[in-house]
């Protein structure tokens, strides 16, 4: 298959989100921009979309998609029924980077929920994904448009990376702005639970819906069952080993993950080092790439997929990254870092 690359960016190309539009309803797959990551999607009507996703992405058919709409009317017909409390965060966020659980209606294919009682929605508000979502008519569903195990697509060409010659179109949108996934919230039990921290925080959902919210835990043992099944997967894994570094006193981070890096080379490895702007002419590792600045933690969630790839191609065998804690985002980093470090965490 030719996969036909779309320039979407500074341009109205409504053409090309006719024909995508079409390609969707047509039961064909599609990868297009939102503002947390690209999408890769397909009608969330059809069996046989779902799995040429599944099948696309090599992902386990167990492992449930995200319904995405352009309109609020579209919710009756995915959710059998809505939370006061979801309502209320639907109409805070949205369109915006929150995914809502929701009881799921008989409207769902099972392959979609990937056999759940309840379905995932979110309204992405990334013009392209709103004006794609609108000129299709139907719920899309769409996963990040990654290779399974690799980092979410921040770029069209981390897209092409990976599922080049598997779709038949990429809209390419240029880089998006969040760069990490949608936050997502479990409104199917007695009190709201974040299964996926995201750009939408805790303390934001918290002052919305004015009660309480829990975190999901999502360090997941081999043997539990985790409520959002992609948890249990390995995620976002870069090729080389990654070890993350974690410390209150930053200059001991750095003297610790120096002190390493030698030990590394010493035994004839090539190092990198994830650093921060702040931090990246402190260390003298074979690749030393800033993922951002501490004071803007928005850089951070934007550049961290494409630094973890771009690692990928600087052929290195270990790397090293300091973590964030306190900051920002703090929950939506970490978790993907540790998560990409295979939970291989030290702490100086
Ligand atoms: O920002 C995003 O959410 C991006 C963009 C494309 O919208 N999408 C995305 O989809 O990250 P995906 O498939 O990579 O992650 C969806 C997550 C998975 O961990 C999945 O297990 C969980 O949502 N999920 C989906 N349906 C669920 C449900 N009914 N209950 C619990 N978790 C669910
Ligand atoms: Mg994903």
């Amino acid at each position: 298959m030719n996969t036909i690359v779309r320039n979407v960016e500074n341009t109205d190309n409504k053409e090309a989100i006719r024909e995508a539009a079409k390609l969707l309803r047509e039961g064909q797959v599609v990868a297009f921009p939102t503002e947390t990551v690209y999408g890769l999607g397909g009608s969330g009507w059809m069996e046989d979309a779902a799995d040429k996703i599944y099948e696309a992405k090599g992902r386990p058919s167990d492992n449930p998609l995200i319904l995405h709409i352009g309109s609020m009317d579209m919710i009756q017909e995915i959710a059998s029924y809505i939370p006061k409390l979801a309502k209320k965060a639907m109409e805070a966020f949205w369109p915006g980077p929150l995914t809502v659980i929701l009881p799921k209606s008989d409207n769902v294919p099972n392959r979609v929920t990937g056999g759940l009682n309840s379905v995932a929605v979110r309204m992405p508000s990334h013009p392209v994904a709103l004006a794609l979502l609108k000129e299709a008519g139907i719920p899309v569903a769409a996963p990040s448009a990654n290779t399974s195990g690799r980092p979410s697509p921040t770029e069209a060409e981390h897209v092409v990376e990976d599922l080049d010659g598997k779709i038949p179109m990429v809209l390419d949108g240029g880089k998006v702005e969040v760069g990490v996934e949608s936050t997502i919230v479990d409104f199917t039990g007695d009190v709201p639970v974040i299964l996926r921290p995201g750009k939408i925080t805790k303390d934001e959902l918290e002052q919305v819906l004015s009660t309480e919210v829990l975190m999901g835990t999502f360090a997941v043992k081999e043997d539990a069952v985790p409520k959002a099944p992609g948890m249990k997967y390995k995620h976002y894994a870069p090729k080389a080993q990654l070890i993350l570094v974690l410390g209150t006193d930053r200059e001991k981070v750095t003297e610790e993950i120096t002190k390493r890096v030698h030990d590394c080379r010493s035994k004839g490895m090539r190092t990198g080092v994830i650093a921060t702007e702040e931090t990246k002419d402190a260390y003298d590792a074979d690749e030393v790439i800033p993922v951002g600045s501490r004071k803007h933690m928005e850089t951070v969630t934007a550049n961290l997929y494409h630094v973890l790839r771009e690692f990928d191609h600087r052929d290195v065998d270990m790397i090293f990254s300091e973590g964030f804690e306190g900051e920002e985002y703090e929950e939506a980093v970490m978790n993907r870092l540790a998560k990409a470090a295979g939970h291989q965490i030290i702490r100086v």
